[in-house]
């Protein structure tokens, strides 16, 4: 008898733009794993039916994206802390016949910022510009490296000031207006707005009263080099962009349905830059 091998997905709505079949292909073909990933549109109707049958269509998990994240969270009981603080879920797998679900968009935030620069969970006070789903992600992983102090600015300081109200003491809501006042005191600072994205306005901030040690992360990563970094750059502060985080918040989920831990390395990196850059033409 033929051994079944393992399949998994990425579910959207629409979900034919989603890079994560080209990664994981990648890995699959990199590491000679017999398996398949495979994109799946399925309606908002659809979704609860989906989750239902998964397991009887064989998959071993996969991958929920843009508009399921929440519902997703709604529908499968059992996850992990991250989902349950995020409440968000961007991974599903099978435990011992139970359909779990997690977020790793924190993880792969982190990690990340581990890989470019070390010290990073050495910094005690940062800023995340942005209050929606990538910005909560962000300041978990935050109060998860020790940050003592995190400062959360958004264009509706309303949702900033919902955000803190979850997240904990350890936040503070700040006007849009006075970003650049609260600079002097910020060692790391993160767009997690859609500012900067291809097709949108670019993310207007003066950063030069940020200390000359200060870290600038962007998790824009089309394109790569938002005005935001370069103006870091130009500064001579440590920049960080944002494909890595793409990368690395699909490891956990690779290795939970295919058995081995996939490696982020330079060359994986530069096939999902090619595969972005082949959409922009
Ligand atoms: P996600 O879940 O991917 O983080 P989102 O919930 O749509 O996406 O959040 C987008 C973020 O970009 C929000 O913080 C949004 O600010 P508002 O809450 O005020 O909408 C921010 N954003 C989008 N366009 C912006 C703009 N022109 N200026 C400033 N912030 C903007």
């Amino acid at each position: 008898m033929v051994e079944p091998f393992p399949r998994a997905f990425v579910i959207g709505c629409p979900v034919a733009h989603s890079l994560s079949p080209d990664l994981h292909g990648f890995w699959l073909r990199r590491y000679g794993i017999k398996g398949s990933y495979e994109k799946i549109e399925v309606s908002t109707e659809n979704l609860e039916e989906f989750l239902k049958n998964l397991q009887i269509r064989d998959f071993v998990g996969g991958n929920v994206t843009i508009p399921h994240k929440e519902m997703t969270y709604q529908i499968v009981k059992d996850r992990n802390q991250s989902a349950t603080w995020l409440e968000a879920v961007n991974t599903l797998w099978v435990e011992n016949n139970i359909l779990m679900a997690g977020n790793t968009d924190s993880y792969g935030f982190a990690a990340n910022m581990d890989d470019f620069v070390s010290g990073w969970r050495d910094a005690k006070t940062a800023m995340v510009l942005g209050a929606g789903g990538a910005s909560r992600a962000v300041v978990l992983a935050l109060i998860n490296a020790g940050f003592e102090q995190i400062f959360i600015a958004n264009r509706t300081t309303s949702r900033a000031t919902i955000l803190v109200e979850k997240m904990g003491s350890r936040c503070t809501a700040v006007d849009w207006d006075d970003i650049p006042a609260c600079l002097k005191q910020i060692q790391l600072l993160i767009n997690t707005t859609s500012l900067g994205m291809k097709g949108q306005h670019s993310l207007e901030i003066d950063l030069s009263n940020l200390p000359k040690s200060a870290i600038v992360s962007d998790i824009v990563y089309n394109p790569l080099n938002t005005q935001l970094l370069e103006q870091a750059r130009f500064l001579g502060l440590e920049s960080v962009d944002g494909i890595g985080m793409l990368l690395h918040q699909a490891v956990p989920g690779f290795e939970k349905w295919f058995g081995l831990r996939p490696k982020v390395t330079d060359e994986l990196r530069k096939f999902v830059l090619d595969r972005l850059s082949g959409d922009a033409m």
